[in-house]
């Protein structure tokens, strides 16, 4: 028997509707489970990742003890601008998440955390019991690197902090003015990001094959960003970076690397 014109056209329509009924539920549950997750996630990647990048991170972090040591040997009346017997480093750490970096900041570190994602705040506080009283948590900022106008003042921190952030943030440029305005003069801004790798190579390649998968159960994260041109062209006094492949117990798409230094 003949089927009807409508029957024919059902055998189309049902399979199609199925597939998108799983993939808004798969989305919901996304959208609704992800940002529990993600934190999850992100901390067990990070004790991986500080194994393979430590020495890196060691090498991009290391001024920071001479800024530290420079604010001891400026003569300070009585005690120090937050009250403490030795002035500390305060440093602003956009897109903090677990913490992962506060194991490479000197002895004296005071941290203000930025952090979009208030699911990440139980990780962090974790982790600043693990490093306290070497690293002292001055506060939680729950907001966007984008814009801190409301939480952080102009020139007031020695040092701004972006780890595995500038790939996903909306708007580097605003991000880069934002640390700008809250560095007081003569501040750093330490940066490290894996980036795009060089066109005409297979990591290339994948990376434009993977990219929108990626930033869909990455957070936004963008494996196609170069980041160092944006930091360049940000108005700092002075700009200093290094392209480098990072560990290969490290993801292909994720080994091209960038880490830098810019000044106020
Ligand atoms: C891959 S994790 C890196 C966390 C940490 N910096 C590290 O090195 O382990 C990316 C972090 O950036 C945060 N993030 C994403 N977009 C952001 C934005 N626009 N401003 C500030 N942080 C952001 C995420 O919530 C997440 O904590």
């Amino acid at each position: 028997m003949e089927k009807s014109p409508l029957a024919g056209l059902l055998d189309y329509v049902v399979p199609v509707l199925l597939v998108v009924v799983v993939l808004l539920v798969l989305h919901l549950l996304k959208t609704i489970a992800f940002p529990h997750i993600f934190p999850w996630v992100v901390a067990r990647i990070t004790i991986n990742y500080n194994k393979a990048m430590a020495s890196f991170k060691q090498e991009l972090l290391k001024d920071m003890k001479d800024q530290l040591d420079s604010l001891r040997e400026k003569p300070v009346d009585g005690s120090s601008a937050n009250g403490e017997a030795q002035p500390s480093l305060t440093v602003l750490e956009i897109g903090v998440g677990s913490g992962a970096n506060f194991k490479f900041y000197p002895d004296g570190t005071t941290v203000i955390a930025v952090e979009p994602n208030k699911n990440f705040v139980g990780y962090l506080e974790k982790s600043v019991a693990e490093h306290f009283p070497r690293v002292r948590l001055q506060r939680t900022v729950i907001a966007y690197g984008e814009d801190l106008r409301d939480h952080v003042e102009d020139c007031s921190v020695d040092a701004v902090v972006c780890t595995l952030v500038l790939c996903s943030v909306r708007d580097i440029d605003a991000v880069l003015q934002e640390t700008k305005r809250v560095l007081k003069p003569g501040g750093k801004f330490y940066f490290l990001d894996h980036i795009a790798a060089d066109p005409e190579t297979w990591t290339s390649t994948l990376q434009w094959v993977l990219r929108p998968v990626w930033s869909y159960v990455g957070d936004g994260c963008q494996l196609v960003r170069k980041v160092w041109p944006e930091v360049d062209r940000a108005g700092f006094s002075r700009v200093s970076y290094k392209k480098f492949l990072a560990h290969p117990t490290l993801p292909r798409v994720i080994r091209p690397h960038v880490m830098g230094m810019a000044t106020k």
